[in-house]
């Protein structure tokens, strides 16, 4: 595999950094430096917003002031993460070309202002944008500082999510409509459009969905989303090509946690390392239990995009400014959040920002350094003193990373269409369903990836696919090979529904003789009012919202295993869980939504029986948990994020990283303290 990062292997710490917004303060820059070095900062991006300054008149670069500083910081030991400068457009591009700017799904152009927010398929915007990006590449993309291209930023990050219904946008669609069906007629049946006589006569009648217009066509809105974030792909890769013209460095994009619009798995194939800004949060609740659980979710997902390390690129040190309340780190929150996204995979911890800005819109955000106080503060020193614990361990943990032997299916097309459902519930809540099989695994300490439908399953004991809804064209043949080589595969409710076009499927479910279940009713109810059980492991389960009654098919050779019923209603008696040996391995078909212990009792269960659980399975007080990154020398991270001191049970003897103590039996974790062991 491609060294990630071939010119500074090791552990990343430093973030966004904004001198154009100094350049007349010189002083402020020197400090920066020095304090760079206080704040054991290795590495810092780039040009993010310097477009400006860079082209400051149509077709006039300005570099040196970009060179000098680059040389400067490399001259100090400080290497750079170097950006396009596509994320936001300077006045004299998008006051001039209309084109450029994005039309919303009122038909409303955007004046010009804020940022990421060009139309992606205006030829004038890729034009402007290539010769910047290429500038920018000639001059500094062989720089000995630069050891990463950080392409734009946060593609989609605006209210719109980066959908554009301009004219070249509408016409671009229909192209790629055309493309895909070839006929009118492939394209009607695709979309069934004969429901409410909606069939289209002609390629020109087709409109991007919109509010006020076409909503109900399923198949028009499961197309317009691929179609949306293919274009900003295909942006991507020209803005990729672009600074590959005079340069081989990596390349990344800062990616948003689970973000809709965007199938993150597609721009994976293009990029080297994938990178993300993570902002959770921390002490929105009594108890940060939940907060880091979806934390752990998302980078869970950027490491499994590439099933290597990624880059924490964006976080902050201290507060944002855009939530309703933007809570302080608590002490110590900072130095354990960090350490929880290296424990997941991540080679580097990076912030949004240095230095706080002194006007506009994030001039409140947390820095690394101050308005008033510059370092002489506490987060400056927490920041300082994390920097020099990642220098500590950069050597054990840069060369390992997590290796999970069991997947959750999370796929972009399925969210989107299931989301797009009016079926059984408003909200079929699909993000929320994943996390609920996700919280199971990271409670216990088991390493888990995220897999689409196209991905592998081999190498994996267990996958699990939880409401997939949408089974793209060959997924089923492929989890059949997967099982019947000693795979165990656990399908739910609701899966299976629908072909890749979003239309039901006539036949039986795809999966039904391996899972030896046939399906017949979709019930969605308030359990307050229709209260269900399901028997499982000894105890009585509450049984959630969607709850599906289904039939086993009788098979002689292998019979279906009923592991649990439910317990009342007109479908007392029916199965809730089932198994089926299949194969070589097994096929379980769980029925309805359960309330989490159930979840958690299910796994358990499961990963023993694939022999993959975890050192500390079954050890971890509440808030407590493991990582463990492989490699020779495999590390775990002991995380304890609860405001009170723990104890935990070690599974076998331990050293810690940094001073090779030796740690055995019973240890206490100090509140939010992370340590860092390995054997
Ligand atoms: C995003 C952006 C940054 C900044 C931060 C603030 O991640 O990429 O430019 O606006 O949010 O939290
Ligand atoms: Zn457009």
């Amino acid at each position: 595999m491609k060294k990630v990062i071939q010119d500074y292997p090791h552990l990343l710490h430093g973030g966004d950094y904004n001198p154009e917004q100094w350049l007349d303060c010189p002083q402020v820059l020197e400090e920066d430096v020095r304090l760079m070095k206080e704040a054991h900062v290795n590495c810092v991006s780039l040009g993010i917003f310097s477009w400006a300054k860079l082209e400051p008149v149509e077709g006039e670069y300005h570099f040196g002031w970009l060179r000098k500083i680059i040389d400067r910081l490399y001259e100090n030991g400080i290497y750079t993460i170097l950006a396009t400068p596509s994320g936001a457009m300077p006045q004299w591009l998008s006051q001039h070309y209309d084109e450029a700017r994005q039309v919303g799904p009122d038909g409303v152009r955007n004046l010009p202002g804020r940022r990421h927010n060009f139309c992606p398929t205006s030829p004038l915007i890729r034009r402007k944008v290539k010769k910047i990006d290429r500038e920018l590449s000639r001059r500094l993309g062989d720089h000995p500082g630069v050891i990463l291209w950080h392409i734009s930023n946060e593609y989609g990050g605006n209210r719109l999510g980066g959908e554009c219904h301009c004219e070249l946008c509408q016409e671009a669609f229909r192209e790629w409509l055309h493309k895909k069906y070839k006929t009118l007629d492939n394209l009607n049946h695709a979309w069934w459009t004969t429901f409410w006589s909606h069939t289209y006569t002609s390629w020109d009648q087709i409109h991007s969905p919109v509010p006020h217009g076409e909503i109900g066509i399923h198949g028009l809105n499961l197309d317009w989303k691929r179609f949306v974030s293919g274009q900003m792909q295909d942006f991507c890769m020209a803005e990729i090509r672009a600074v590959r013209k005079y340069s081989d460095k990596p390349v990344t994009i800062n990616m948003m946690e689970f973000f809709r619009p965007l199938n993150y798995y597609k721009f994976a194939k293009q990029l080297d390392i994938i990178s993300w800004d993570s902002y959770p949060q921390w002490h929105r609740e009594p108890d940060d239990r939940e907060t880091a659980m979806r934390a752990a979710a998302c980078h869970t997902l950027m490491r499994s995009l590439k099933k290597a390390p990624f880059l924490l690129m964006e976080s902050t040190p201290s507060i944002v400014n855009w939530k309703d309340v933007n809570t302080q780190k608590r002490p110590g929150m900072h130095e354990l959040s960090s350490l929880q996204a290296v424990a997941c995979g991540s080679n580097s911890v990076q912030y949004f920002q240095w230095r706080k800005s002194r006007g506009g819109e994030e001039k409140f955000h947390g820095a690394v350094v101050d308005h008033r106080n510059g370092s002489n503060t506490r987060v400056f020193r927490e920041v300082a003193a994390l920097g020099e614990r990642l220098e500590r361990i950069s050597d054990a943990v840069y060369p390992t990373c997590n290796r999970a032997r069991a997947a959750i299916l999370f796929d972009w097309e399925n969210w989107w269409a299931v989301e797009d459902i009016q079926g059984p519930r408003k909200d079929m809540a699909y993000l929320e369903t994943v996390l609920s099989h996700f919280r199971p695994f990271w409670e216990l300490g088991i390493e888990v990836d995220f897999i689409n439908e196209e991905d592998s399953m081999e190498g994996y004991a267990l996958v699990a696919a939880p409401l997939a809804y949408l089974y793209q064209e060959g997924y089923a043949e492929r989890v059949k090979k997967y099982v019947e080589e000693g795979g165990c595969y656990l399908a739910t409710y609701f899966s299976g529904v629908v072909d890749e076009n979003d239309l039901c499927i006539l036949e039986r479910h795809p999966l039904e003789e391996m899972l030896g279940i046939r399906t017949e009713e979709m019930d969605a109810v308030v359990p307050e009012s229709l209260p269900n059980t399901l028997s499982f492991a000894g105890k009585s389960w509450k049984a959630g919202q969607l709850r599906e009654v289904s039939h086993v098919v009788e098979d002689a050779e292998n019979p279906v295993e009923v592991l649990s019923a439910y317990e009342q209603d007109y479908y007392q008696g029916f199965p809730a869980l089932t198994r089926k040996k299949y194969g070589k391995g097994s096929a379980l078909y769980l029925a309805c939504e359960a309330e989490e212990g159930f979840l958690k009792a299910l796994y358990e269960k499961l990963t023993e029986e694939c022999g993959i659980r975890g050192e500390f399975t079954g050890r971890l007080p509440q808030g407590v948990v493991v990582s463990r990154r492989d490699g020779d020398q495999p590390v775990w991270f002991l995380q304890n994020f609860n405001r009170a001191a723990v104890q935990v049970e070690l599974p076998f003897s331990f050293h810690t990283v940094e001073d090779g103590r030796a740690l055995e039996g019973n240890v206490t974790l100090r509140p939010y303290e992370c340590l860092i062991l390995t054997n």
